[in-house]
């Protein structure tokens, strides 16, 4: 039994020996062709598009450095694409773009000649870019501006800070400096005005801004108002000053009108010099004179300043206050003695004073405006007495007299009208008594 134990099992081995040959080989080809398998797919390598210089984000301007990344083997020589099509000229490692006009979606692949023969292409990456950010001007003051004025732009940028804001006029780059430019005496030319901010850091620069036009109106006049202009003892009158079209920040000044003086501040017709109501002024438009007494009649003016230097509007016109029983010096007497007249007749107007009658003149005040004198302009003068020969509806309008020291006599109110042809009876009579 010993024997047959033995041959058994040496026929077992030599069995056992040739079924793990055979295994073996088996193994062998499953694994060879497993590992020429995978080999087939993991030999090419990935490739990716990686971004050099600069540091994101990337703006407007920037030149923008790619690179092709293939981590494995060496000696690719590198395609390009942008967007799905083939850059033919791109064959480096490296491409240098420049935005925004090569903004895109970027792929790169490796070829060479050795196995493995190429790499995938890249995933895309893009490459955009990041708005700059914005710059604005703006001027104060707003709205209208004159011809003089001393006026301030003002450069504003969105984000960052450290900026070095560039002045354009005209599309000419002025020198360098500061956020806010003033200019001062408003010259009559239109400016185009932009600003631009510079800096060190990334981003470099702004936007420019969009351009601001600076031009300026005709000089600018105020505008004065009184309110009631004919008094009653105890009323309070309000003087109004307006500069017109809308315009911001002006301070109002009052004056009140004396005889006409050299060297005293005047009006530019020098009817009148002036001597102020109020300090350097407000920025109320209205002035209250409360209770206004008889001394307050007279001519008043207003004028409007704003700005550093200050600039000053013209003064308004001459508005006058007249009190309605108003005892002075100097008075007005007219003849005929009524307040309705009619064209083509004679009107006689006499001032009367008592005391000093140096420099004393008769005033009117017409739709024409603030007229001094009688002759030569509406009338013929004989001592103190103004005769108008013939008379035109142009002669209504409120008539005083002022004498040398600026007093102001009572004031009469004149209409002249056409004669009407076809008055009724009655009126016709009465018209041509
Ligand atoms: C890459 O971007 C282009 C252009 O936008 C597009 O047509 C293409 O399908 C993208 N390819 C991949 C793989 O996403
Ligand atoms: C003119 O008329 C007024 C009122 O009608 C009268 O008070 C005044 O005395 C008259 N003046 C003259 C000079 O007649
Ligand atoms: C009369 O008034 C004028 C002007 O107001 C002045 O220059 C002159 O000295 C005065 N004359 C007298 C006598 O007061
Ligand atoms: C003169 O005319 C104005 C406007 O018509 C009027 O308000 C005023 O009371 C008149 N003055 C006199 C003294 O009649
Ligand atoms: C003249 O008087 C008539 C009647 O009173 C009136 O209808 C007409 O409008 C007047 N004409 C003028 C020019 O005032």
């Amino acid at each position: 039994t010993k024997v047959n134990y033995y041959s058994i099992t040496t026929i077992q081995c030599i069995l056992l020996y040739y079924y793990c040959a055979v295994i073996t080989f088996f193994v062998f080809v499953v694994v060879l062709n497993t590992l020429i398998y995978c080999g087939h797919s993991q030999d090419l390598p990935r490739a990716s598009v990686k971004i050099v210089s600069p540091q994101e984000p990337l703006y407007t301007g920037d030149r923008v450095t790619l690179q092709c990344y293939i981590p494995e083997y060496t000696d690719w020589t590198y395609v390009w694409y942008k967007d799905n099509g083939l850059l033919p000229s791109e064959t480096s490692k490296t491409t240098t773009i420049i935005l925004p006009n090569n903004a895109g979606q970027y792929q790169c692949q490796g070829k060479r000649t050795d196995q493995p023969q190429s790499s995938y292409i890249s995933p895309n990456h893009s490459i955009s870019t990041t708005a700059l950010p914005t710059a604005s001007v703006s001027v104060s003051p707003h709205g209208l501006l004159y011809s003089g004025e001393t006026v301030t732009l003002q450069c504003d940028i969105s984000d960052y800070t450290d900026w070095t804001f560039w002045w354009y006029r005209n599309e000419q780059l002025q020198s360098p400096g500061s956020p806010s430019k003033t200019i001062t005496t408003l010259s009559d030319q239109v400016s185009q005005y932009q600003c631009q901010g510079r800096r060190t850091d990334r981003p470099q620069s702004s936007q420019r801004s969009v351009s601001l036009k600076i031009s300026v109106t005709d000089q600018s006049k105020a505008v004065l108002s009184i309110s009631p202009q004919w008094m009653n003892p105890g009323d309070s009158v309000t003087l109004n000053c307006e500069v017109k079209e809308s315009s911001t920040g002006w301070r109002f000044s009052w004056y009140k009108t004396v005889p006409y003086r050299a060297g005293l501040p005047s009006l530019l017709d020098k009817s009148y010099s002036v001597e102020p109501l109020s300090g350097y002024g407000t920025t109320e438009e209205s002035y209250t004179l409360s209770p206004a007494g008889p001394t307050d009649t007279g001519g008043y003016v207003c004028r409007a300043g704003r700005g550093d230097p200050v600039y000053y509007t013209d003064y308004s016109e001459p508005q006058f206050l007249w009190s309605r029983d108003l005892q002075s010096s100097v008075s007005v007497r007219i003849s005929p003695n009524r307040t309705q007249h009619f064209t083509s007749k004679s009107l006689s107007l006499t001032c009367d004073l008592k005391g000093n009658s140096t420099g004393w003149r008769l005033m009117r005040y017409t739709e024409t405006g603030v007229e001094s004198g009688c002759s030569p302009n509406w009338g013929s003068i004989t001592g103190s007495t103004c005769t108008i020969t013939s008379t035109d509806t142009g002669d209504s309008g409120v008539y005083w007299c002022e004498s040398g020291s600026g007093q102001y006599s009572n004031a009469v109110n004149i209409t002249v009208s056409e004669i009407n042809h076809t008055l009724t009876p009655r009126q016709s009579w009465s018209a041509h008594q």
